[in-house]
Formats: structure tokens, C-alpha cells, sequence
């Protein structure tokens, strides 16, 4: 049985933010698609000013980053410690408690934060609904678990697995593996499960027009590069779900 390669982190380094030869560079350009929608979601909660967040699985702190220059007080947290590194000294506001951390066993207490974002991540672990358990126990009641994963068909195969491998320069063995791709429905399962009720769905889709035909054979992600939000959560999409008071 294949197991999700999650050495790679430990390699990137300053690739995280400068890599184009390389899939990172699609986790870049999907990262500042997914913002927007995850800043709306933390604003029906309340003023972003008042609120605190758990990133789990931060790696180079994309998402993390983002959120405190929007004004919120963030954690993050990742097994890689080199990713926490360059997350670290790319927190331009230098208020980000980066910290190591196994997402099965959270060091925080019960009912710590008013928000936990999961992007990217829940595909990278064996057994996601005890992550997603782990994720509810440290949320406030009322509090929301953001996520973002990749749904489990035969296009995302393609789309996700292949297509990158094909075109995308360094990608490595194993960076992602279809058995653990999660459906829609089952992830709001785990959320059921762990005391959380999903809220919103959207699916996040490639922009075909922001690729040229020289650029998708070039190896390289171009910097036009883009995603956007679309109904169709058929590829990849994120959630919402809030905890049960
Ligand atoms: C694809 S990256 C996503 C990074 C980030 N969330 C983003 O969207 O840019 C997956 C991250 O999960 C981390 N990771 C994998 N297993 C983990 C675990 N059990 N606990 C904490 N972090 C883990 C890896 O080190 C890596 O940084």
C-alpha cells in the first residue's frame, strides 16, 4: 500500500515562496484563491480583529501568514520543522507562534480557539476524522473548522495526480495518493462525527485561461497561474463547519 510522502516538506526550504519548477507553486497560486472565501467564512463568526486561529499542517505558512496581516491572531502548527522555519521568517508581522505539533495530539487545550483551518492537509493523514476530532476538541463551541481537500474520482486522479506529474517539473513520488482523497460527503461524516455541522461547501477549480499553451509544457507554473472558486466541488474543494454549542 502506497503511503503519502510527506518527507518533502522537510526540503523546500525557501522554495516554499520562490519555487516555479515545482507543485508548490500550484499550492501558492490555490492559496491566494482560497483566502478571500476563508476571510468571509471567519467574518460571519465575528470581527477578525477579536478572533483566533489554529492553522494545522501550516507548512511554509501560506495561509497563516495571510490571516495576521488581515488582523487575526494566529497559531500554526506542522510536523516539518523547516517548514516552520521559513513560515516563521515569513510573518511579516511577526506575531505568529509557529510551533511543531502532531495534529493527532494537539498541545492545546479543550475549547482554545475560534477557528481551525486544515487546508491541503486532511489528504496527508491516515486516519482524518481523528484529526478532525482532534481539530473540534481545541474549537470554542460556536467556533468553525475550515477545510480544504481534494475529492476521490477518477478526474481528480488525472486532474491532480497525473496531470501534475506529467507537467510539473520535481513533483514528487507520492505527494498525493488517490486512497486518500476524501468525498464531500464523508468528510461531513467526520464533521458529524466529531460535533460539527457543515455550513458552506465550494469547489476550487484551475482558471484554464490563466495557462498558455507554451506554459503547460514547459515544466514550470507560470506566475499567471490561478484558481477560483466554482459550485463543482468534483476536483478539490473547502468547507466550513461549525461546532455545536
Ligand atoms: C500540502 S502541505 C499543506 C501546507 C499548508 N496547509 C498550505 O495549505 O499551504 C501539508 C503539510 O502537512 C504537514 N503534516 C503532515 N502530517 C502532519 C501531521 N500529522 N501533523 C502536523 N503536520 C503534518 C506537512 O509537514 C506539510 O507541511
Amino acid at each position: 500500500m502506497n503511503e503519502v510522502n510527506n518527507q518533502i516538506y522537510e526540503t523546500y526550504g525557501e522554495r516554499w515562496y520562490t519555487a516555479d519548477d515545482d507543485p508548490i507553486a500550484l499550492l501558492r497560486a490555490e492559496s491566494k484563491a482560497k483566502l478571500p472565501w476563508v476571510l468571509n467564512e471567519i467574518q460571519k463568526i465575528g470581527a477578525k480583529n477579536k478572533q483566533t486561529v489554529l492553522d494545522v499542517g501550516c507548512g511554509g505558512g501560506f495561509l497563516s501568514n495571510a490571516l495576521a496581516q488581515n488582523g487575526l491572531a494566529v497559531t500554526g502548527v506542522d510536523l516539518s520543522e523547516e517548514s516552520l522555519r521559513v513560515a516563521k521568517a515569513h510573518d511579516i508581522t511577526g506575531t505568529i507562534q509557529y510551533l511543531p505539533a502532531d495534529a493527532y495530539h494537539l498541545p492545546f487545550a479543550d475549547q482554545s480557539f475560534d477557528v481551525v483551518t486544515v487546508m491541503d492537509f486532511l489528504e496527508h493523514v491516515e486516519r482524518p476524522a481523528d484529526v478532525v476530532k482532534e481539530c473540534a476538541r481545541v474549537l470554542k463551541p460556536g467556533g468553525i473548522l475550515i477545510y480544504h481537500t481534494f475529492n476521490r474520482n477518477w478526474l481528480a486522479w488525472i486532474v491532480i495526480i497525473k496531470l501534475v506529474e506529467w507537467l510539473v517539473k520535481n513533483t514528487p513520488k507520492d505527494m498525493h495518493i488517490l486512497r486518500l482523497f476524501i468525498k464531500p460527503k464523508e468528510l461531513e461524516n467526520f464533521c458529524s462525527e466529531a460535533g460539527l455541522s457543515v455550513q458552506s461547501v465550494t469547489g476550487l477549480r484551475p482558471v484554464i485561461m490563466s495557462l498558455t499553451l507554451k506554459s503547460l509544457f514547459s515544466g514550470v507554473v507560470p506566475k499567471t497561474m490561478k484558481f477560483k472558486t466554482t459550485p463543482s466541488t468534483l476536483l478539490s474543494y473547502m468547507g466550513c463547519a461549525k461546532k455545536n454549542c
